[in-house]
């Protein structure tokens, strides 16, 4: 059953992070259902970071992403490999730290009021399964120690 998260309402980015990996470590045992997982991650960040949009969006096709579990505004559901910073991202293998969406050439604007961005591939056997995206309403929200946290999160999914 899960518990109530403890959340670090005043501290630094790194203390609210390290506050929620074990939390996340907890929520994910004994479940290996990518949907539930994902979902729980999603509902975690959101409550523990207060992003203005986070979640998924997964391999469906060769060529195609569709949206998965997300807290936030409603979102677009499919993206094209090499699309958009999710397409990118996955397209190359690598996350993609966007300080200003705008200067991003054919960032995808799901939500207006979306200012900076990170998206990190979810690796599964040396394959892209799929994305995480973290959306700021405000310039230049994500730096490394974002990576670095959020990377850690994603190798936790069995
Ligand atoms: N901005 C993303 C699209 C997804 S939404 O932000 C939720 C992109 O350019 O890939």
């Amino acid at each position: 059953m899960a518990e109530d998260l403890t959340l670090i309402q005043n501290g630094t980015k790194e203390e609210k992070y390290e506050s929620l990996i074990p939390q996340i470590t907890g929520l994910l045992y004994d479940e290996t259902n990518l949907v539930a997982n994902l979902s729980n991650i999603a509902a975690a960040l959101k409550e523990a970071m207060n992003f203005f949009w986070v979640g998924f969006y997964l391999v469906d096709s060769e060529d195609e992403l569709v949206l998965g579990p997300f807290q936030g505004p409603v979102a677009c559901t499919r993206i094209r490999k090499g699309k958009g910073v999710c397409g990118s991202s996955w397209e190359r293998n690598e996350t993609l730290i966007v300080p200003n969406v705008d200067e991003f050439p054919g960032h995808i604007a799901c939500a207006s009021a979306s200012k900076s961005e990170i998206v990190i591939p979810i690796k599964k056997d040396g394959k892209v399964i799929g994305v995480l995206d973290v959306d700021s309403d405000q310039l230049n929200d994500f730096d490394e120690v974002d990576q670095r946290y959020l990377e850690q999160i994603l190798n936790l999914i069995p």
